[in-house]
């Protein structure tokens, strides 16, 4: 059944849009440097965000709002040299876009021609569409965001699931048609309560990937620091974890310290 099991030499927007079709789940993590990336390529990953979480992750700050584009061009630069097959997705950063489509038109072809990523990542929906279609037709492929969309979160106040309403969820589902229609070729869902997130899912012939949305949408994204457990104290509901890589580090630190001091490190095989 999976469609990319054999010979995909380079997942594509097309490739996406045939998973959906076939059935086939989306995996997507994030990544911000290039051994991580270069070990989500040997897993042979679907696709590789390199998020604006990068502020949070990377960074130490508390919002994904003080990123700057510099700064996610670096990023992005590391991820694409380490990939070959996955599609990288880069996240066009808070400020870039929202208030004028020609900046924001000149912040994506600085990250398509700078970075040599694939496509591009903006949090909004209809509020965004002049700057959506601007890009869209320079020929950037665009993969849309809505539900909690980090970059507002001091206009929402809270972390908390959205659209748990009805005139926000219905808001949220004419914006992905909006998206939908305007081209994009996937929608990130954050944080909508999951039946919302199936319909959306099921209304739109491009393919969802949700975090923290359930299991209905045509793919999955995690922070690949948090499903490492490498992120202390961040535990919300949505969040699975694949290892305890953050005390794995941290008894790996504490061990190497120990066996310097003890003078163990290095012994007569390790030195010239
Ligand atoms: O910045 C990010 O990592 C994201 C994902 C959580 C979807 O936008």
């Amino acid at each position: 059944m999976a469609y990319l099991q054999t010979d995909v030499t380079k997942v594509t927007t097309r490739v996406l849009q045939n998973m959906k079709l076939h059935g086939e789940k989306i995996a997507m993590l994030t990544a911000y440097d290039y051994s991580m990336a270069s070990l989500l390529e040997s897993a042979k990953i679907d696709v590789v965000l390199v998020g604006d979480s990068a502020a949070n992750v990377m960074e130490g700050h508390n919002t994904t709002l003080p990123i700057t584009l510099d700064e996610m061009i670096i990023y992005a630069t590391s991820v694409v040299r380490a990939v070959k097959r996955a599609l990288v997705v880069v996240d066009m950063p808070f400020g870039t876009y929202q208030g004028n489509s020609k900046q924001a038109l000149a912040s994506a072809i600085r990250i398509m021609k700078e970075t040599g990523a694939d496509a591009i990542k903006m949090e909004g929906g209809e509020e965004i569409l002049e700057s959506v279609q601007r890009i869209l037709s320079a020929g950037i492929p665009i993969m849309g965001h809505l539900g909690l969309t980090p970059q507002s979160i001091n206009k929402f106040g809270t972390y908390a699931v959205r659209a748990t309403d009805d005139e926000e969820a219905e808001r949220l589902k004419k914006d992905a048609l909006v998206l939908q229609e305007a081209g994009c070729f996937a929608l990130v869902l954050e944080k909508i309560p999951a039946r919302l997130a199936g319909e959306v899912s099921q209304s739109l012939k491009i393919p969802t990937i949700g975090i923290g949305a359930g299991g209905s949408t045509d793919g999955q994204v995690l922070v690949l620091q948090d499903m490492l457990g490498i992120t202390q104290q961040f535990k919300p509901r949505y969040l699975r974890t694949y290892g305890t890589f953050g005390e794995d580090i941290s008894h790996a630190i504490q061990h190497y310290i120990s066996d310097v001091k003890s003078g163990d490190f290095p012994n007569e095989k390790e030195q010239y």
